[in-house]
């Protein structure tokens, strides 16, 4: 099939190069000029693994082109998928000037049997505004569809190659022909393609992100009560997840989700309820649980330094909002590293993969390390955002050495408290009882 894909962000490039893979001639257009000349040259402006190869593969292959220019792209295509941004406005609905004037500049390129598909997370209402305004512009129907993408970062190809499922709203059932043929490849008979109307196509988006949210704010919750009450949260959690009807998935507690997809989500969606004179409780909770759980860490690393950390020099592990991404929006490593240089405290950070979109928001404040132990000489204390893979096992000999202090502040439940006693740290964690080296106890503070 002839795919146009419009917009070559993170869901586009992914999208257009799994359907180029697969045997379609996929055309990516996008309007940055810089963009589209390094993907020319086989660079790849995120960080995805397994992406760069299967965008080179591709493109040699000839399946796989990028252009700037929206009226070829459209005009040489059966299908256009829209994937061009919806950042957040500041009353967290989702801003449409980039898909509106997207669909302005192709309706007259569009070609008679041509189906529009959206794949941006856009407002329930979306599909119908697109049908209505390509309707006023060219005077006939042109198909429109829903496609949501429930792609993890760090796991975005395999994601899209396996699927657990495909989501298609439409107003007809041969349009829901035409891309369960485009899927077929990646389906297997116990992943079920999913016609539904397009409004329901637009919520399954967000009812998914929002429920995946409500379990990781609920899980922080129920950590903090572990904490005060003396329980130990992944006692709790095994306890509760043998019950199959909780089960174990993304109850896992840390410092808060972040990410492009649930926070934004999540206000989006308590936003739309509202627009409608609804009131989101749920959804308002979930979010201000996390923006108080992104502050957990700064409240421990306060309380072990009564109140002062003026010079103090902490090491941070981990400033992607999740493993194998370089992304950082909303993570809540930005909470910490704000709170320690608002308050005169040194951070030494590492990332593996995420130090340069750091500097590129804090400059020389930080001091920037190549290895994760390197991070560590002379700190004051360590704290853990990320569960990189690198960060499960270290040589703890090694960081006692090198660090002044001996206290560890994990974010991520990354170790044992008796084992950390025993390897001589203090060890806070998240929802478990903190593990105090003699020195640390309150009553000899
Ligand atoms: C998410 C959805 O999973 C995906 O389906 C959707 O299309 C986009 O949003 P992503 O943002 O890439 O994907 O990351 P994900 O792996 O889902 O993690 C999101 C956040 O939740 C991370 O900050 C992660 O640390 C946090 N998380 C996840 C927890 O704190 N605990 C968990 O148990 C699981």
């Amino acid at each position: 099939m002839k795919i146009a894909m419009i917009g070559t962000g993170y869901v586009g490039l992914v999208t257009g190069t799994c359907f180029a893979d697969s045997g379609n001639d996929v055309v990516c257009v996008d309007i940055d000029e810089e963009k589209i000349a390094a993907l020319k040259a086989g660079e790849i402006p995120i960080y995805e693994p397994g992406l760069s190869e299967l965008v080179v593969r591709n493109s040699e292959s000839g399946r796989l082109t990028f252009t700037t220019d929206l009226a070829d792209g459209v005009s040489r295509s059966q299908i256009i998928y829209l994937a061009v941004g919806t950042p957040p406005a500041a009353d967290g609905s989702a801003d449409l000037t980039a898909l509106r004037a997207v669909v302005d500049q192709m309706a007259p390129h569009l070609t008679d049997d041509a189906v529009v598909v959206t794949k941006s997370t856009v407002p329930v209402g979306t599909n119908q505004f697109i049908f209505e305004r390509l309707q006023e512009l060219l005077g006939r129907e042109v198909d429109v569809a829903s496609n949501p993408e429930f792609l993890k970062e760090g796991a975005a190809i395999d994601d899209f190659m396996k699927p657990d499922r495909v989501v298609v709203g439409v107003r007809r059932a041969e349009v829901a022909e035409i891309l369960n043929e485009l899927y077929r490849p990646f389906l297997r008979t116990d992943r079920p393609f999913l016609a539904m109307s397009p409004q329901s196509a637009e919520l399954t988006k967000y009812v998914a992100n929002a429920l995946l949210s409500t379990k990781i704010s609920f899980i922080n919750e129920m950590a903090n009560l572990c904490e005060q009450m003396g329980g130990d949260i992944n006692d709790v959690r095994r306890g509760i997840g043998h019950d199959q009807r909780i089960g174990f998935a993304f109850l896992f507690p840390g410092v808060g989700y972040g990410g492009s997809c649930f926070p934004k989500d999540v206000r989006a969606l308590a936003s739309m309820a509202r627009d409608l004179g609804l009131d989101p409780r749920i959804m308002d909770a979930v979010d201000s649980v996390n923006q108080h759980q992104k502050t957990v860490l700064v409240d421990k690393i306060k309380n072990y330094f009564e109140g002062d950390v003026t010079g103090k020099r902490i090491a941070v592990w981990g400033l992607a909002f999740k493993p194998r991404t370089d992304d950082i929006r909303e993570a809540p490593a930005l909470t910490l590293l704000d709170y320690l240089l608002e308050n005169g405290a040194q951070p030494q950070v590492h990332d593996p993969e995420a130090s340069e979109n750091i500097r590129a928001r804090y400059g020389n404040k930080l001091v920037y390390c190549e290895s994760a132990m390197d991070a560590l000489n002379g700190a004051d204390a360590l704290a853990i955002n990320t569960e990189w893979k690198a960060y499960h096992n270290p040589d703890f000999d090694d960081m006692k050495n090198r660090m002044n202090g001996r206290v560890i502040f994990d974010g991520r439940n990354l170790y044992e408290p008796e084992q950390m006693l025993k390897k001589g740290f203090s060890y806070y964690s998240i929802g478990r009882p903190p593990a105090l080296l003699e020195a640390n106890l309150p009553s000899r503070a």
